[in-house]
């Protein structure tokens, strides 16, 4: 007999939606397996909550994919909730998944912690938010966020194996943008630098805005939840950021960005024929320690794990006192809703095996 695990799922972006449908596509495969059934009670976006008692229907879920695949919100829905009703429905057993982009949902996250949920994080904003907000985060062995970094790439897991197993941090490096990999890649192909950021903006590589990934801040975030699992507890300022673009230019329209990029053209093809000149490679690279850390392009060894890397690929090399010479490496594919939305199940199985063996004895 499979065990039913109550599911709520806050967020309809890529990879909220790109959850469900692999949900419903694996259910029974999973079950087979683990012997866990995942239950949608309630699925939000920005406009409230819908919430079915006994499990949304299957055939319901695919009209909401089908309706958010258009853009339409679930305030279409008939008798959608207010967030509110959230804390009425609760219970101890429930994954709560935050697929959010936003720090609305920390008193959720908390609400839900106190109610005896398991918490999976795909939003990277609230664990990077001042220490003092985020710890709990890092702290509670209910809380699950492999997806935020390198997407189902085992890294979080990694380091905290690593930390339970009495090993001892010393630095990490990490090349985590998909985004910024590929630009890398096509610069050291002799690709200027303007096409680069045209041609990642035009295949939906990019933000619509490029800067939201030029600035490299979504990297600084990732370094920082890398930085706080390692049990460095920084601050955003001990972390230094490099854009790729000038300061001055944060208030031009898109387009004027856009159309200002050539005249940067000439910059990136210099260093990238210096680095080239030297035997290495220019990769987005973030150093980490316990100090604090650097986010920025970086020349690094071309046979290296993290210059060896082309296209997308993120890598991320650990140094510990048990691996001090030859780091722990962790490579591959590491952007993408389909691999993200994986990793976020694999932490909903594990969470879901905590819970029933926590409920167990309640149920005896
Ligand atoms: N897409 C990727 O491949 C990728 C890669 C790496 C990391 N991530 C991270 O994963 C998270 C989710 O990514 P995404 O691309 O799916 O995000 P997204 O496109 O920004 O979608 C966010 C979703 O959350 C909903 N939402 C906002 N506030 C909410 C609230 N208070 N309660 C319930 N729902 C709320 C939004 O609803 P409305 O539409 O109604 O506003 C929307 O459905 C983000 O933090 C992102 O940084 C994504």
């Amino acid at each position: 007999m499979d065990i039913q695990v109550p599911f709520i799922l806050l967020g309809l972006g890529p990879v909220g939606r790109t959850l469900v449908r692999q949900i419903l596509d694996t259910h029974k495969t999973v079950a087979q397996r683990t012997g866990i059934q995942f239950v949608f009670e309630g699925i939000s976006d920005s406009s409230g909550l819908m919430w079915e008692n006994d499990g949304i229907p299957e055939e319901m879920l695919q009209k909401i994919l089908r309706d958010t695949d258009e853009h339409r919100r679930l305030n279409g829905v008939a008798d959608l909730h207010p967030h509110a009703k959230l804390n009425d429905i609760l219970r101890p057993g429930t994954i709560l998944v935050d697929a959010t982009h936003s720090l609305e949902t920390t008193p959720v996250v908390k609400d839900a912690l106190e109610a005896g949920c398991g918490i999976v994080v795909a939003n990277k904003i609230t664990l990077a938010d001042e220490w003092s907000k985020a710890k709990m985060y890092y702290d509670h062995p209910l809380i699950r966020y492999e997806a935020t970094v390198g997407a189902g790439l085992p890294i979080i897991s990694t380091l905290r194996y690593l930390l339970d197993t009495g090993d001892e941090i010393t630095s990490i490096e990490a090349s985590v943008s998909g985004t910024l990999g590929f630009l890398c890649t096509a610069l050291e192909l002799g690709v200027p630098y303007s096409v680069a950021v045209a041609n990642a903006k035009n295949m939906g590589y990019t933000e619509p805005d490029p800067r939201d990934d030029l600035s490299g801040y979504d990297i600084v975030r990732k370094a920082l939840i890398l930085a706080r699992t390692a049990g460095w507890p920084l601050e955003m300022h001990n972390l230094t950021s490099e854009p790729m673009y000038p300061p001055t230019w944060v208030s031009r329209t898109v387009e004027e960005f856009m159309t200002a990029l050539p005249s940067l053209d000439e910059m990136y093809a210099a260093q990238v024929r210096l680095a080239q000149s030297e035997g290495r490679s220019l990769r987005y690279v973030a150093h980490l320690t316990s100090k604090g850390g650097r986010v920025g392009l970086t020349s690094v060894a071309k046979d290296g794990h993290i210059g060896s890397k082309s296209g997308p690929a993120n890598s991320v090399e650990i140094f510990t006192h048990r691996y001090q010479e030859m780091p722990l490496v962790i490579s591959g594919p590491g952007a993408g809703p389909e691999i993200k939305a994986a990793g976020v199940m694999e932490d909903m199985l594990q969470l879901a095996n905590i819970l029933q063996n926590r409920l167990q004895p309640m149920n005896l």
